[in-house]
């Protein structure tokens, strides 16, 4: 007990280390800066006419003593009086009020390298050192020993990675909540672990607190696996995969009988779960990385692992008996990198006895119904990695995105708005901000490349001038100075002031600015894995990749329902513009000074 609450006092003490390490906050960027790259952001994507429209539009509202100055004076003095702006908002707006389910539409998957065994005995075995890894790694976290993150020799907001554990998302009939038990009384002691469906406490603690042994937990996981071999359970936890609103209604029945109640809360305060998942079909190479990534978003379906889900829970681990590994999260507490990191810790062993309680939790069933409108490719591109963009000395990550721009322009014929996501940990309690890769620049890029009347020289020319342009879009995302986050603070500050919303957020222009037809994200990880999400609207993709030294890993995703979208053919296009890019720049003389050309 004196040990937890030591701890308890650290994790206060870690609340405000944001603060100590002397992170600066997050800034609110000038209002004319904002209005004028969101004219050029729309430059590409809305007509000339509606262009004029929109010009005029914030001509209007950034008048001296206008709406604009007075909404960004609003978010200048709530920026003096809160930790941070926007993180309170974004949190709420982005997350707790989007009300389509958070299977495919919110959490991200993560799929780890295939594990070389194949039975029951490597998939406890594996999960046990898992957990104890974990463990460990929650223990830096009690402690304070968890090493600060750097981004270009700048401290990163750590938080997040008190965010994760013990905490779950509650779903209500018009938001959600969420809630951690970090800072709990009597911080929790125990992980969930589910298998054929049904739910486990496993206590991971001995009496005198110290973490269970790997072989301590692998015999309680085998406990677990002999008491639940029964495979006709009703998959309970399907439940969570349905719209907030349902679930949220269905939430409220399952816990007026009190067992439900106890079962769930012990779900909720769990450390983290553990989902032992059944044998999924034996695929190909090729196809195996598609069907894991499937796996790890939804569970494949109420006939495979999706009943073995809580998908409120913030953190879940997945263990296949095929050896198929990874992860998923709930994405309201926290970003991509922050996760990725938790997913590769090692694990210590020490002996220490104890008595344990398994306990079974049961449920009433009351409906369940599952969207199978995912269409996923997973794939390697083995032709290079990060070492060509540098060799010509090109930001991986926006000849990544340039070749992603090119593909979707091919199959689509045009170009469309683009969502990177971009990290603000450099600020206190930082979230993300949006990099727009679709720009003038790449726009030009893209037109020219396959336009037989351009020479070489010139499609080099302007891919440099495009990657450049990303490269400096994501250099001032990252210092807070991009235009998505201001936009939603105006707009949020103007809704919290009960003024009428002004009518540049109620122009085609915004509208057609937020639908972002490709959302994209880089989750660069030193392990060979690769996150997947899905589209954020409709009739668009969801790209994530993860740029290794010689081979790039990445998922595409889009929905069977929308008939212009196709995740293999996107996946494709991306490989070939990835290639072709290379090519071009292996075929065409170095030419010294760019500006020289763009001058004439
Ligand atoms: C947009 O406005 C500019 C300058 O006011 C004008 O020259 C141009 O013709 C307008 N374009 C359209 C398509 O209305
Ligand atoms: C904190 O935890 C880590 C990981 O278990 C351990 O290596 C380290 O010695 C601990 N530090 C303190 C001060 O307890
Ligand atoms: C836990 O949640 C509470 C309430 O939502 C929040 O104020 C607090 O910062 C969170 N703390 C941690 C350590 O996650
Ligand atoms: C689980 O079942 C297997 C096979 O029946 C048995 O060998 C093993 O001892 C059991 N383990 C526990 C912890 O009950
Ligand atoms: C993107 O989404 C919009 C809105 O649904 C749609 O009209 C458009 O065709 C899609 N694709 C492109 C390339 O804009
Ligand atoms: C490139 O040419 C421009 C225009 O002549 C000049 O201003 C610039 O300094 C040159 N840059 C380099 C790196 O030589």
């Amino acid at each position: 007990q004196c040990s937890l609450t030591v701890a308890l006092i650290l994790m206060q003490v870690l609340n405000t280390s944001c603060e100590r390490e002397g992170l600066p906050k997050l800034p609110v960027p000038p209002l004319q800066q904002t209005c004028e790259r969101y004219l050029a952001a729309l430059t590409p994507i809305v007509d000339p006419e509606e262009l004029n429209h929109t010009r005029k539009l914030l001509e209007e509202f950034q008048k001296p003593g206008g709406v604009g100055e007075r909404l960004q004076k609003g978010l200048e003095q709530r920026g003096k009086k809160m930790e941070n702006w926007l993180s309170d908002w974004w949190l709420q707006t982005a997350y707790l009020d989007y009300r389509m389910p958070v299977v495919v539409h919110s959490s991200p998957g993560v799929v780890l390298p295939r594990m070389e065994f194949s039975d029951r005995q490597g998939q406890m075995r594996y999960a046990a050192k898992l957990i104890a890894g974990v463990l460990d790694f929650k223990s830096m976290i009690d402690n304070e020993t968890l090493p600060v993150e750097y981004l270009g020799g700048k401290p990163l907001c750590m938080n997040q990675y008190y965010q994760v554990l013990s905490s779950c998302r509650i779903p209500g009939t018009k938001r959600d909540t969420v809630v951690n038990y970090t800072l709990d009384k009597r911080p929790p002691t125990h992980i969930t672990v589910v298998h054929n469906f049904q739910f486990f406490v496993l206590d991971v603690y001995n009496s005198d607190g110290t973490p269970l042994t790997v072989d301590q937990i692998y015999i309680q996981l085998e406990k677990i696996w002999n008491s639940s071999l029964q495979t006709n359970k009703e998959p309970i936890g399907i439940l969570t995969s349905n719209h907030r609103n349902s679930w949220g209604k269905a939430y409220d029945n399952l816990i007026k009988d009190k067992t439900n109640q106890e079962s769930v809360r012990a779900i909720q305060k769990s450390i983290f779960t553990v989902c032992l998942d059944a044998p999924m079909p034996h695929a190909s190479d090729d196809m195996y990385r598609t069907r894991a990534g499937v796996q790890m978003l939804h569970g494949g379906g109420s006939r495979w692992n999706s009943g073995n889900r809580w998908f409120d829970k913030t953190l879940q681990f997945i263990i296949g008996e095929d050896g198929t590994c990874g992860l998923i999260y709930e994405h309201a507490p926290a970003e991509g990198p922050p996760i990725v990191v938790t997913a590769y810790l090692y694990r210590k062993n020490k002996q220490h006895g104890s008595m344990l309680n398994v306990e079974s939790l049961s449920f009433f069933f009351l409906f369940c119904s599952m969207v199978h409108d995912l269409d996923m490719k997973v794939s390697v591109f083995s032709h290079f990695g990060k070492d060509f963009p540098k060799s010509q000395k090109m930001s991986p990550d926006a000849f990544i995105q340039m070749a992603l721009q090119l593909a979707y322009y091919r199959i689509h014929k045009r170009c469309c708005p683009t969502y990177e996501s971009a990290s603000l940990r450099m600020f206190r309690l930082g979230r993300t901000d949006t990099i727009r890769s679709m720009s003038i620049d790449s726009d030009k890029f893209v037109k020219a490349m396959d336009d037989p009347a351009k020479h070489n020289i010139e499609k080099v020319a302007l891919l440099d001038k495009a990657v450049k342009a990303h490269r400096a879009y994501a250099d001032m995302a990252i210092r807070g100075q991009a235009i998505d986050r201001h936009l939603l603070g105006l707009k949020l500050q103007a809704i919290e002031d009960l003024a009428a919303l002004p009518e540049i957020f109620m122009d085609t222009s915004y509208a057609v600015a937020l639908h972002f037809n490709l959302s994209t994200s880089q989750v660069p990880a030193k392990t060979n894995c690769v996150m997947c999400f899905g589209p954020v609207v409709s009739d668009g993709y969801g790209v994530c990749y993860n740029p290794m030294d010689t081979h790039i890993n990445f998922a595409v995703s889009a929905f069977n329902s929308c008939q212009h979208t196709n995740a293999a053919r996107l996946a494709q296009a991306l490989e070939d513009a990835l290639l072709d890019i290379k090519t071009l720049l292996e075929q065409t003389p170095k030419v010294k000074n760019w500006s020289l050309m763009f001058d004439s």
